[in-house]
């Protein structure tokens, strides 16, 4: 089955958790786009009231063009719910994101949130995380020394770079460097490390933040339940 069918499925299954009068933290990908699409929808036909935070530039502007209400993160206390798409997710509900760049939002939105759904195709499930090059956002400034930091380290970063060959840049005019490590054997040290790296801005480790996963599969949308 495509998967961008499967992505579909399970982002329209995802806005079932969202309930009338909630602060509701949008995510940012293909997968939330399908999501922020049925949202709008089911906000104007069930007429509910909601107020989103969103995590991109992207994000706001498709969910604004569809008429939800959209505030600054600064002017909300929490958030009830954020749904957000991932990268890889391990069999732990370990996550890895930032494919698209907007993890260091993505993370300070779901850490003010008090639940937190990703939606996935069946694709981004794995044993063990690291195939996906794991995202940081760092500054220009020591760009040359933390690069060298992570060769040492073995974690072999690559400058991120569009298709066009222009750099990538964060919301925050920062830049990315992909660690291409293959295997996470184990995230929270590896998080801890990134954690006290200087000149880090935030990675694309996201451990124990997910309250609940839906995986689109070709027999329907899978939900399951992170009991922590
Ligand atoms: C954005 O930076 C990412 O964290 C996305 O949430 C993640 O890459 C999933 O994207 P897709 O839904 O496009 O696969």
């Amino acid at each position: 089955m495509d998967q961008n069918l499967l992505k579909k499925e399970a982002a329209e299954s995802a806005i079932q958790f969202i309930e009338d009068g909630m602060k509701v933290g949008l995510g940012t990908g293909s997968t939330v786009k399908y999501m922020v699409d049925a949202l709008a929808k089911r906000t104007h036909d069930e007429k509910m009231q909601l107020t989103c935070v969103t995590t991109s530039s992207r994000t706001k502007d498709q969910a604004e063009s569809l008429g939800l209400k959209i505030v600054d993160l600064n002017d909300v206390d929490h958030l009830d719910l954020t749904i957000d798409g991932a990268d890889e997710i391990d069999k732990n509900f370990q996550g890895i994101k930032g494919g698209g760049a907007a993890h260091t939002m993505e993370k300070i939105v779901a850490t003010a949130s008090d639940q937190v759904i990703w939606i996935v195709d069946e694709s981004k499930m794995v044993d063990t995380l690291g195939k996906f090059p794991l995202p940081t956002e760092v500054f220009d400034y020591g760009l040359t020394q933390i690069t060298k930091t992570f060769e040492d380290l073995n974690y072999h970063p690559v400058l991120r770079h569009y298709d066009d060959g222009k750099i990538v840049r964060t919301h925050f005019k920062n830049l990315v460097l992909d660690l291409h490590l293959d295997q996470i054997k184990d995230p929270h040290a590896l998080a801890d490390q990134l954690d006290h790296q200087v000149g880090l801005v935030e990675h694309g480790l996201f451990l124990d933040m997910v309250n609940k996963v839906i995986v689109g599969t070709e027999n329907g949308p899978r939900i399951i339940d992170n009991i922590r």
